[in-house]
């Protein structure tokens, strides 16, 4: 399937049927994912696969007993088939814009980042893996890290790395609720897009 159609294709799975997914199959996908672009070569992104018998675990360490208690998609969730988190290392992008061919920028200092290319880097191996997960005929869903992140990242094993995000894996079971960001009256695509004159 081409790209286009991926994309078109492509939405958030939030509800799963319960099948684990196969953990060679996700681990390579992951390698593949970090084709994605990488700022200087920094090569500063992790993935880390956690199998579908640790999805629970996972869950309960990432959110609270009672977000467990209240949420209506914690069940949909919770029958992922794998997940992986999506990690960066500050420090691999600190020392190669410390390097002397990217010293003169300034940016082996963290505050001096205007943007930070570590979550820029993220972002495009998550994506990546979005697109491969769409093309196997998996679904996928997207936590960015808002809640609980140190211990996550403890549970894990991250150590200095910066959590972006949480990439639930599995077969969807058509059970989703839709996102209420969905039903937002936001700028169309074309609307985003424009011509500098
Ligand atoms: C950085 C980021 C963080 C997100 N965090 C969450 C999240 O915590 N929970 C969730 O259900 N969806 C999350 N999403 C998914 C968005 O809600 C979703 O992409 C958006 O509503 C558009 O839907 P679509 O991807 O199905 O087109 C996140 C997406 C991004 C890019």
């Amino acid at each position: 399937m081409d790209v286009a159609s991926l994309l078109a294709r492509r939405r958030m799975t939030r509800s799963f049927d319960g099948s684990p997914v196969e953990l060679d199959w996700l681990v390579g996908a992951c390698e593949t994912a970090l084709l994605a672009p990488t700022a200087g070569h920094s090569a500063g992104v992790h993935l880390s696969v956690v199998g579908h018998e640790h999805v629970g675990e996972y869950l309960e360490v990432a959110t609270d007993p009672e977000w467990r208690e209240r949420s209506a998609r914690y069940a949909g969730w919770a029958r992922a088939g794998g997940l992986v988190l999506v990690s960066s290392s500050v420090s691999a992008y600190l020392g190669r814009y410390g390097e002397p061919d990217k010293a003169a920028a300034g940016l082996a200092v963290r505050d001096n980042w205007p943007v930070p290319y570590w979550h820029g880097d993220a972002a495009m191996a998550t994506m990546a893996l979005l697109l491969l997960v769409e093309e196997a005929g998996l679904g996928a869903g997207l936590w960015g890290a808002f809640r609980n992140v140190g211990a996550v990242r403890d549970w894990a094993g991250l150590g200095d790395d910066e959590l972006f995000a949480t990439v639930f894996v599995g077969s969807p079971d058509g059970r989703d609720r839709p996102s209420a960001s969905l039903a937002r009256a936001v700028p169309t695509r074309a609307e985003r897009v424009r011509t500098i004159p």
